[in-house]
């Protein structure tokens, strides 16, 4: 075997862990050990490539990948469970602009050397550059939305679906120019830059809250451009990595969308979404909403045979994960059966409640699918719906018309009672009205979720 295939057997065996790392992510039982799997390949290839480039400048790339690196495991530790679709927004952004500069430096050298690319790298290296600078600066945008360092209200200018489909078409001819007829480093810079300022106007134009399919979209627009740096670079594992997370990245964003009931082009023309707002004073038909105290419902839930919880974005808001895992562990000391239900698009990123209950060890035989408890709910005395709202919004069955009409959601009007943990009658992600906070068996305990559970856990205690 000479050095070429050894080098390429490496990228073949890291693209095989690449792939058996993401079936890893498919549980959270296996998901770290995946992720390991994963980064360890790309730490191979890694080295592999400098070794087989001749380990040119490697001081500078050393000290790049220190700080790159040391940064990047710096924030990944220290970020908030609830700022991880802002980080992911954040790290997207760079693997995209890294994707269009290499596209543009392979321009220059080739400019300086002054040699015409051959096609195929001409096509590679326009879609890079234009698709890397448009994930760039859009995820940048998502970011700043995310982190509130810019409204998360769509900003929008008159005729922007006329504006964005004019620039985007002077973006495609600008490259199809390139193609057909002159390879100019200026003609390509202000191809990027315009390709830059169609990212930023696409993503402002589209709600804070919509942010997580954003980025998701984004992120499969950064697999492509870096799989066609791939073919730039003639990197076999680059192609093989960045497909990957294209094609991850798109099955992703379908499945938000469908969990969501809403298309691609909804989430991305819609102006849906700006996160959360004012609720009526009464509720759909002058229903009545009735507050209950942490005393009651310590006493229903210790007398209860089976309780289910149904986490949503304010638990993790409130950060009451370890808090919950406490309530249940008092409720099956009881001998309470207690189970969680877990919606697919719950909270602000897939698998969000996954997590956040995994980092308070919550067993996950205790976990349920959207789709294998909602029968359950119809033999459950007590649903404690924390911080969820339109996971949990019978409109979606109910309501035609209503903006989340055919979004699947989880049956808890089935139990014989509700109790529901927020802080206010204000609305959810969609902005609209919950008629579950109307209905009979719904009681409303209003607090922040952290405090309203260490309340119900003393209850439950005293009982
Ligand atoms: P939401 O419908 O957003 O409702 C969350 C509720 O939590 C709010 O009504 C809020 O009411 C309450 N809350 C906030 N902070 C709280 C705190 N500290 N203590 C107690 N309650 C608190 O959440 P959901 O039911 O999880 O639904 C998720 C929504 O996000 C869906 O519409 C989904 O389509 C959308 N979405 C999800 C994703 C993914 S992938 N998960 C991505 C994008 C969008 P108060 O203000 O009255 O407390």
């Amino acid at each position: 075997m000479d050095r070429r295939q050894a080098f390429d057997l490496a990228y073949l065996a890291c693209a095989a862990l690449f792939i058996f790392g993401l079936m890893r992510l498919a549980s959270p039982r296996t998901a770290v050990r995946g992720n390991q799997l994963a980064a360890a390949a790309m730490g191979v290839i890694i080295a592999v490539t400098l070794w087989d480039s001749g380990a040119h400048n490697l001081t500078w790339i050393i000290a790049g990948a220190a700080i790159g690196g040391g940064i990047g495991a710096y924030s990944a530790r220290a970020v908030k469970m609830t700022a991880m679709p802002q980080m992911v927004a954040l790290f997207n952004g760079v693997g995209g602009g890294a994707a269009a500069l290499i596209a543009f430096s392979e321009f220059h050298s080739a400019a300086q050397a002054n040699i015409n690319l051959p096609t195929n790298d001409v096509v590679s290296t326009l879609f890079s550059a234009v698709v890397g600078s448009v994930s760039f600066a859009g995820s940048m945008v998502a970011f700043g939305k995310l982190q509130e360092l810019i409204t998360g209200s769509p900003v929008t200018m008159p005729g922007q679906k006329v504006v964005n489909a004019a620039l985007f078409l002077v973006v495609l001819a600008l490259a199809v120019w390139q193609f057909a007829a002159s390879q100019s480093e200026g003609l390509l810079a202000v191809t990027m830059v315009l390709a830059l300022v169609l990212g930023v106007i696409m993503v402002m134009a589209i709600g804070g809250a919509d942010m997580p399919v954003v980025i998701s979209l984004l992120n499969s627009f950064t697999g492509l451009a870096a799989a066609a740096t791939g073919f730039v670079l003639n990197n076999d594992a680059l192609i093989i990595a960045g497909t990957l997370v294209g094609a991850s990245g798109t099955l992703l964003t379908q499945m938000m969308g469908r969990a969501m009931n809403r298309s691609i082009a909804n989430v991305v023309f819609g102006a849906f979404g700006t996160g959360g707002g004012q609720a009526a004073a009464a509720g759909p038909g002058g229903g009545q909403v009735r507050p209950t105290s942490a005393d009651d419902v310590g006493v229903m839930l210790a007398y209860a045979r089976r309780v289910v919880i149904v986490p949503g974005y304010g638990l993790a808001v409130a950060q009451a994960q370890h808090n919950v895992r406490e309530l249940a562990d008092q409720l099956q000391k009881r001998g309470v059966d207690v189970r969680y239900a877990i919606h697919p698009v719950a909270g602000r990123m897939p698998g969000h409640m996954n997590v956040l209950l995994a980092e308070a060890d919550v067993p996950y035989t205790q976990l349920f699918e959207m789709d294998d408890i909602n029968d359950e709910f119809a033999r459950t005395d007590v649903v404690l719906v924390i911080g969820a709202n339109d996971v949990v919004n019978p409109a979606a069955k109910n309501t035609p018309g209503s903006p989340i009409y055919g979004m699947p959601v989880l049956n808890v009007g089935d139990a014989s009672a509700v109790v529901v943990l927020k802080r206010s009658m204000n609305t959810g992600f969609a902005g609209i009205e919950n008629e579950l906070f109307y209905e009979p068996k719904t009681t409303m305990l209003f607090g922040d979720a952290k405090d309203s559970i260490v309340n119900l856990t003393g209850a439950v205690k005293a009982v």
